[in-house]
């Protein structure tokens, strides 16, 4: 949020970040530019890594590389001492590219191309979150023919519902995400996993949903988690050294939102589980959590030039901006609401509602609506706060719109750190078609 705590101007009236003046940040760099402030993105992994080592004693804290994924972004997670959770080839890849230690990656994805589990097993990626069935097979025999052991935490849906935006919603039974708990699956999915030579089963995952604000569905999900590990080990003789409780961990956008600190949040979790864990008689194991959002999204701000603003009288004012859903498809996706400042008069007040528009071919391509803004006019720069995580991440080439640069900014120096995508670079796969003799 660009709020009095969150923001700085300088005497030029212009918005500042990580030293930075925004205005020559976009005239050095060109609009669309993310903009990452380092110094926030340090300070987050450092109070997320206290926090759980205060409240967990043990454990390991994994960035979720979906939010924003990168080579700079994870050398910088790498030199701050986190895990890492990937997804994909292409998240494993830039991993590798970051030089991140292997050991420290935990590869996730309900739907792992044999290609790519062969990939992170010649990589020796540390850990697998196995999805489904198919999947365990797969990697044992692949394990076996590579004469390797992979070791696997499964992917349990503890039946618990968060309240969030239905897309982002994955602890319920109806997900496409991991074996169910209440069904049964899970347990059969453990025993088959210990049944097998090459794989090594060291725990269980569980992630609930994303942009979370309520403590109760991660304490009811760990407890039913331990009453899981409870049952595995004293019923079935089954050790879990390990249990990963995801991320999803709410951050504000707006004045609406209300988060807990991180800090807050493992304190409530670890309380819960250590009641569960008292209650049953034993210690809880080596503990996980996964966030991406909330270490990533308040680093990240994106700075557009205002093309055109169309007055409809007595219907709404259109604020058109050089970017839109293709660097950011977050609002179409899901209604996602932002704060906007004006860059070159970040203090002045915001006396304007608009609708800020993008430019693509397309009426649902919008970044807001009802959006408090400054008066602006055609060749302002637009400033747009928390977009971190889920926009670089998501950008897509949607009417072949060459993806943004992103600078890393701090203590007033800035870095390129992803180079703006040229016309040739759009058009690089494409195969011209040689005419007919
Ligand atoms: N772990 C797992 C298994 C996940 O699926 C996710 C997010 C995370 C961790 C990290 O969650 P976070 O702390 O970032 O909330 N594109 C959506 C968000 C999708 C989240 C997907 N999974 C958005 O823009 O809001």
């Amino acid at each position: 949020m660009f709020d009095s705590n969150h923001m700085s101007v300088n005497a030029k009236n212009h918005l500042v970040v990580g030293g930075c003046d925004t205005i020559s940040l976009a005239e050095k760099h060109g609009t669309p530019l993310y903009v990452l402030d380092e110094e926030i993105l340090r300070e987050n992994c450092r109070n997320y890594k206290e926090s759980l080592q205060t409240h967990f004693g043990v454990g390991n804290l994994l960035y979720a590389g979906k939010a924003l994924c990168n080579t700079a972004v994870l050398q910088i997670i790498k030199q701050e001492g986190l895990g890492l959770d990937v997804v994909s080839g292409g998240e494993l890849y830039t991993a590798k590219n970051a030089g991140f230690p292997m050991q420290n990656v935990y590869f996730h994805g309900n739907n792992k191309t044999k290609e790519e589990l062969s990939l992170a097993l010649s990589l020796d990626v540390g850990h697998f979150v196995v999805d489904n069935d198919a999947e365990l097979m797969r990697l044992n025999l692949l394990a076996r023919d590579m004469g390797k052991t992979a070791s696997v935490l499964l992917r349990i849906k503890p039946g618990v519902d968060a309240h969030t935006h239905d897309y982002i919603r994955t602890g319920q039974i109806d997900s496409k995400f991991g074996y169910g708990l209440e069904t049964g699956e899970a347990l059969e999915a453990v025993e088959l996993a210990i049944g097998m030579n090459h794989i090594d089963f060291c725990g269980l995952h569980c992630h609930i949903g994303s942009q979370i604000f309520e403590t109760e569905p991660y304490c009811e999900a760990a407890r039913l988690m331990m009453r899981f590990i409870y049952e595995l080990e004293n019923v079935y003789h089954i050790t879990v050294q390990q249990l990963n409780l995801g991320g999803g961990f709410g951050i504000a956008y707006t004045k609406e939102d209300d988060p807990l600190p991180f800090e807050e949040f493992c304190k409530v979790i670890s309380e819960a589980l250590n009641e569960e864990a008292h209650r049953l008689g034993m210690d809880f194991p080596y503990i996980l959590m996964e966030p991406g959002r909330s270490i990533v999204a308040p680093a990240g701000t994106t700075l557009y030039t205002v093309g055109s603003v169309k007055e409809i009288p007595g219907v709404r004012t259109y604020v058109a901006v050089d970017g839109g859903m293709a660097d950011n498809p977050r609002y179409s996706l899901y209604g996602a609401k932002y704060d906007f400042t004006c860059a070159g008069c970040a203090g002045d007040e915001k006396t304007k509602t608009v609708t800020i528009a993008g430019k693509c071919c397309e009426s649902g391509d919008l970044l807001g609506e009802h959006v408090a803004l400054q008066p602006v006019m055609a060749g302002d720069i637009l400033a747009v706060a928390d977009t971190g995580a889920y926009n670089y991440s998501m950008a897509s080439h949607y009417n072949r719109i060459p993806n943004a640069a992103m600078v890393l900014v701090k203590n007033g120096t800035d870095r390129v750190i992803v180079k703006r995508e040229q016309f040739e670079d759009v058009v690089r796969n494409d195969v011209f078609l040689e005419e007919d003799a």
